[in-house]
């Protein structure tokens, strides 16, 4: 470079934001039985921001999901991470379903994931040992996924995802199977190991409380075609702990969000009901 700029000092001034998204659009199959899925949708999330994404059931949200992770190109429009090019596990996904290798245990997931990063060995036990020791699974570690219960298994997937410390981390749903105990112990875990570090996070999920517990922002979107319709700064500071349910400005955003998101389900049904008496 003439001028001392380095690539990554040029991709920066193009985009100031992590991941940017351009007039995105989805639709599946095509012809009679095309499903316009998603969008278009439009937006920034800069670094470090943890975006939470609640919408009505089949809007799109994992679509767009996957677009960003780079499991699905959009129809239309465009996706750009702004990602450090000698970073090899630079994004990292947790899915509702674990994703997890069966044939492997709770060690071997985590160790397996560390491979890309050329660790030494030394490095990469200290750090499966971190992470399994956050996420509770210590005494697990030579156990098989089948041995596992829903909570744990889904507990080795984020241990797998966080130990790589990826730029990017990307979780569908991820509590959704979960019961409530474990649901709040792994919202803890998550607040604890978000807090403080730069890790930008896109969190999908059902449950508006998750998603003020946890989110920096969040966004609602329409219902299918999926589009951003309300874009919510959530003011709690971080460190920040699952108790925040418990205050008043809490159930301010909580009734600001439903009260957004209630009309989006409710065209939805009316939809769904003039679909089925037509
Ligand atoms: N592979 C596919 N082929 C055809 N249609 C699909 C496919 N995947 C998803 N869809 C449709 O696209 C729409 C959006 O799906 P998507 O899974 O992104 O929604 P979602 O918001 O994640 O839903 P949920 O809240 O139920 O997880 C839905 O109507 C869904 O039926
Ligand atoms: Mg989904």
């Amino acid at each position: 470079m003439t001028n001392g700029m380095t690539l990554l000092d040029e991709v920066a001034m193009v985009s100031p934001h992590k991941i940017s998204i351009k007039h995105v659009t989805h639709t599946y199959g095509v012809g009679d039985k095309a499903v316009h899925a998603l969008g278009p949708v439009t937006l920034d999330i800069a670094e470090g921001e943890f975006t939470c994404l609640v919408g009505p059931s089949g809007c799109g949200k994992s679509t767009l999901l996957r677009a960003i992770a780079g499991l699905a190109s959009p129809s239309d429009g465009q996706i750009d991470l702004r990602l450090p090019p000698t970073h090899r596990a630079s994004v990292a996904t947790v899915f509702q379903d674990y994703g997890i290798f069966p044939w492997k245990t709770v060690e071997g997931n985590v160790r397996f994931a560390l491979g890309v990063l050329k660790l030494s060995k030394a490095d990469a036990r200290e750090r499966t040992d971190l992470w399994l020791e956050r996420l509770g699974l210590l005494d697990f570690r030579r156990a098989y996924p089948s041995q596992l219960s829903g909570g744990m298994r889904q507990r080795v997937a984020i241990a797998r995802a966080m130990a790589t410390e990826p730029d990017v981390l990307l979780m569908d749903e991820p509590f959704a199977a979960l019961d409530a105990q474990m649901r709040e112990m792994l919202q803890e875990v998550l607040l604890e190991v978000s807090g403080n570090s730069k890790r930008t996070v896109v969190f999908v999920t059902h449950s508006l409380e998750e998603a003020i517990i946890l989110g920096d922002r969040v966004l609602v979107m329409s219902s299918r075609p999926g589009r951003i319709i309300d874009d919510v700064q959530v003011p709690f500071p971080r460190p920040r702990d699952t108790a925040v349910r418990q205050s008043a400005r809490f159930g301010e955003i909580r009734g600001q969000l439903w009260d957004r998101l209630r009309a989006e389900v409710e065209q939805q049904v009316a939809d769904q009901r003039r679909g089925r008496s037509s």
